[in-house]
C-alpha cells in the first residue's frame, strides 16, 4: 500500500510525499523492487500559495485529498514545474482542473508546449529565465535552468533567505527511505546505493551535465541549507554530501577492488568461464560481484548498471546466439556503453558452437563508447584447459590495467 506523508517542515514549507511501492518497472524499464517516492512541496507566502511539482497520475486523487487537508486547491496561485516527466507532472492536471486553472504555471519555456502535448491542456503560463528572481508573497525565489537533469526543460528553484534548493530529479534516488530527512547516518548509508542506481540508470547518459550544473549553482554562491529533491530523502543535515555523491557517481570514480562479472549462459559454458574469472579475481583480493542470466535466474539490469558505475573493471561474458550477441547481454552492453563512464577496462569472453561473433561484436560496441577492451577470448563450447589458461592470462592483463591498481 502506498504510504502518504504530509509534513510541515517550517512555517512556509510543507512536504507532500507518496511512497510508491506499486511500481515494478520504473519508466517501463527499470525493475525497482524497493519502490520510489514522489515529493511535492507546498510554499505558503503572505497571500500566495505555491505548489512545487506533483505526483504520478495514478496518485492524483490521493494528491488532491492530501492537498485539501492543507489548503483550498482554488487558493493555489502558482505551480512550479521543475520537470515535465509524468511521475511528477501527471497529477497536476487534476489539481489545475480543481483549481479552475487560476494558478500561473512557472517553468522552463519548453513546459507550455509539453503541457499541451502530454495532457492537452493550455495553462496560464509564465516562462522563467535562467537566474530569474521573483518575489511572491514575501517568498524570494530564484530559478536556474539545469538542462538534462534530467530532461532539457529541467529547472531548479532556490528559496532565498531560507537556503532551500528545490532540485527536481537531481539529488534524488530510488527506494522508499524510512525517513524524510538525512538526519540518521544509517538511513543515508542504506539509501545511497539506490541513489547510485538512480543516477546511473536515469541520468547516466547525461552524466556530464551533473558537474556542469553543479558548477553553475556553486558559481552563484548560494547558501544551500536544505536540498529538497523530487525523489527520496530531503538533505538538511548535510546537503553537501548528496552533491559530492552525485559528482562522484557522475565521474564513475571506482570503489577500490570492486570488479563486476556479468554473464549470460544457456547451457553452462559461459557460466563456467564466469566462475573461473570470479575465482581468480577473488584470489587476487578483489571484491567480485557476479550477475548471471541463466535458465533458472535473471539478474536485475538496474542493479548491474548501478554496480558498474563504480566498479574498477568489468568482465562481460556471452554466447554467440543466431550469429549475434546473446540478447540479454546485448541489451546490458548497450546500456553500459550509453550510461557508464568509460574509465573502466573491460574483458570480453564468449563461447560459440561453430562460428563465434559475439566477442568481436561486444568489443566493437564498447570501443565505440571509448571503453578500453583489454582482451577478447572466444572459445568453442566449454572452456578446456587451454581456454582456461587464456582466460587467466587475460584476467591478469585486465588487473594490470585497472585504474585502482
Ligand atoms: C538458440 C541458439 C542459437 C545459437 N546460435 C549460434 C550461432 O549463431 N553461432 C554459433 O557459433 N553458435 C551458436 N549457438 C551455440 C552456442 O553459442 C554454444 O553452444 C555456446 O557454447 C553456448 O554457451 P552457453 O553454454 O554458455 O549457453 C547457439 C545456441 C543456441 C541454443
Amino acid at each position: 500500500m502506498p504510504k502518504i506523508h504530509s509534513k510541515q517542515i517550517s512555517k512556509e514549507l510543507s512536504l507532500l510525499r507518496v511512497d510508491d511501492d506499486e511500481v515494478r518497472y520504473f519508466e517501463a524499464l527499470w525493475e525497482i523492487e524497493n519502490g520510489i517516492t514522489y515529493n511535492s512541496y507546498l510554499l505558503t507566502g503572505e497571500d500566495e500559495v505555491i505548489l512545487v511539482d506533483g505526483w504520478k497520475r495514478e496518485y492524483a486523487d490521493d494528491f488532491s485529498e492530501t492537498l485539501k487537508d492543507l489548503i483550498d486547491i482554488r487558493d493555489i496561485t502558482h505551480v512550479i514545474v521543475h520537470h515535465m516527466e509524468p511521475d511528477h507532472s501527471g497529477s497536476l492536471v487534476k489539481i489545475l482542473e480543481e483549481n479552475g486553472f487560476r494558478a500561473e504555471v512557472l517553468g522552463h519555456p519548453l513546459v507550455r508546449g509539453m503541457m499541451r502535448a502530454f495532457y492537452g491542456i493550455d495553462v496560464k503560463f509564465r516562462a522563467v529565465k535562467d537566474c530569474e528572481r521573483l518575489s511572491l508573497g514575501g517568498l524570494h525565489l530564484e530559478f536556474f535552468h539545469t538542462p538534462w537533469l534530467h530532461w532539457p526543460e529541467t529547472i531548479m528553484t532556490y528559496l532565498r533567505g531560507h537556503g532551500i534548493l528545490f532540485s527536481g530529479d537531481a539529488f534524488g534516488g530510488f527506494s522508499i527511505p524510512p525517513a524524510i530527512f538525512d538526519d540518521d547516518d544509517e538511513v543515508v548509508s542504506s539509501y545511497l546505493p539506490f541513489v547510485r542506481e538512480y543516477i546511473s540508470t536515469i541520468i547516466g547518459s547525461y552524466r556530464q551535465h551533473i558537474p556542469r550544473n553543479v558548477k553553475k549553482l556553486m558559481d552563484q554562491r548560494l547558501e544551500i541549507r536544505m536540498i529538497a529533491p523530487a525523489h527520496g530523502l530531503i538533505w538538511r543535515k548535510n546537503p553537501e554530501r548528496i552533491i559530492e555523491y552525485y559528482l562522484k557517481i557522475a565521474d564513475g570514480i571506482p570503489e577500490e577492488g570492486k570488479v563486476l562479472v556479468i554473464y549470460a549462459s544457456m547451457y553452462g559454458s559461459c557460466e563456467e568461464a564466469g566462475n573461473i574469472v570470479a575465482e581468480e579475481l577473488k584470489k587476487q583480493g578483489k571484491r567480485v560481484i557476479t550477475y548471471g542470466f541463466t535458465d533458472v535466474r535473471w539478474a536485475s539490469i538496474n542493479k548491474i548498471i548501478g554496480d558498474a558505475v563504480d566498479s574498477e573493471s568489468l568482465i562481460i561474458i556471452a554466447p554467440t546466439y543466431e550469429n549475434a550477441v546473446f540478447p540479454t547481454i546485448s541489451h546490458v552492453a548497450d546500456l553500459i556503453a550509453r550510461k557508464i563512464p568509460p574509465n573502466k577496462p573491460i574483458l570480453v569472453l564468449s563461447s560459440h558452437g561453430w562460428a563465434g561473433v559475439a566477442g568481436k561484436k561486444l568489443a566493437e560496441r564498447f570501443r565505440s563508447a571509448n571503453f578500453s577492451v583489454i582482451d577478447v577470448v572466444e572459445f568453442k563450447g566449454k572452456p578446456d584447459e587451454d581456454v582456461k589458461k587464456r582466460i587467466l592470462e587475460s584476467v591478469s592483463k585486465l588487473l594490470s590495467q585497472s585504474s585502482t591498481n
